[in-house]
């Protein structure tokens, strides 16, 4: 599917949001009107109309169907902590519980929707390992999430970006319709209206790296790597001859790169970014593999993408 048609749904999509409550279709449609949801609305005295304000957005909420692809897309195993911001009734903070295990904690702004969530975990059976509270996504950490979920607004979803850089490597983020600005995702889904997109926290490496054979010593190598966001590129100096980086990734704090050196042999390094350094193995396309171990040598490179959007500010209050 093309970037732009996909887009193209999310900006209908927001469309239809925006005119909620003048009588124009809204999509996603409501909820459906459960036994467990007319009963937690008649308990709490409060039923939410799709499209109603919230503090920064709007509540709608995600199709099931949709919930629970963006939890299978982030990969939600029963080790994670899932934390979705703005979490509306509760919706993904119920489903990472009961169907992928996982512990959850949604955070809401809106106090009724908050009291309506709490009482369809409970009536869910999903107390105990989720929990929905009152908050405020640009003030509460979310920082401990191994999966983060998101359906905000584009504006917002870039405003949280730079909190979202700052988080584990790996860690795994699904939205809902609406992209991070120039962050582009790692995988994305569509059906029909539909779009979710996911991206992997990606480690910060940009910089230069002296890679050496430890053990028995030997082979030693420098690679400098450029990065912007999950993408990375570069060149390796052999002595002194340089080649380029072939088909460099980084997926969370996982490295892998390849060159061919100056006897014109495809050399592939798959490694992982430790608190210190970068380990792992070097294979030359003939089989033999040595492990290396990479240091940085002076600081990182400055990471300008991954800073705050001085048009956030109003969010921090700044
Ligand atoms: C579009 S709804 C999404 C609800 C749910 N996460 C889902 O996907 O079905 C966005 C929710 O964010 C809440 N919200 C808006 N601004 C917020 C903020 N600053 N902090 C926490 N929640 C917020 C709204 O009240 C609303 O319930």
């Amino acid at each position: 599917m093309k970037r732009e048609s996909v887009m193209g749904r999310a900006a209908l999509a927001m469309v239809g949001l925006a005119l909620a409550g003048q009588a124009f279709a809204v999509h996603p449609p409501p909820p459906p009107q459960t036994p467990l949801r007319d009963a937690c609305e008649k308990e709490v005295g409060y039923r939410p109309k799709a499209g109603q304000k919230g503090k920064d957005a709007i509540w709608a909420a995600t199709p099931d169907e949709f919930v629970n692809r963006m939890l299978g897309m982030a990969r939600t195993t029963a080790d994670d902590y899932v934390i979705d911001l703005g979490a509306g009734d509760g919706n993904f903070a119920i489903a990472a519980a009961k169907r992928f295990g996982a512990r959850s904690l949604g955070i809401e702004y809106n106090p009724e929707l908050v009291k309506l969530a709490q009482c369809m975990v409970r009536g869910s059976g999903a107390e105990g390992r989720a929990r929905v509270v009152e908050g405020d996504v640009f003030k509460d950490d979310f920082s401990k999430a191994d999966v983060l979920t998101i359906f905000l607004l584009p504006h917002l979803n870039q405003c949280l970006r730079h909190r979202i850089l700052a988080m584990r490597p790996g860690v795994r983020v699904v939205s809902y319709l609406f992209s991070m600005g120039d962050w582009e995702p790692n995988d994305l889904v569509a059906m029909e209206l539909d779009v979710a997109f996911l991206w992997i926290v990606p480690a910060r490496v940009g910089g230069r790296w002296a890679f050496r054979q430890l053990e028995p010593a030997g082979m030693s190598f420098t690679v400098d790597l450029t990065q912007i966001y999950q993408k990375i590129g570069g060149e390796v100096t052999i002595g002194d001859r340089r080649f380029p980086l072939l088909g460099a990734t980084l997926y969370g704090d996982q490295v892998r790169f390849a060159f061919r050196d100056a006897s014109g042999v495809h050399q592939t390094f798959s490694g992982r970014l430790g608190p210190k350094d970068i380990t792992g193995d070097l294979r030359a396309a003939d089989g033999e593999s040595i492990e290396l171990t990479g240091t940085l040598q002076g600081a990182l490179h400055p990471a300008p993408w991954a800073e705050m959007d001085p048009k956030c500010g109003k969010f921090y209050g700044k």
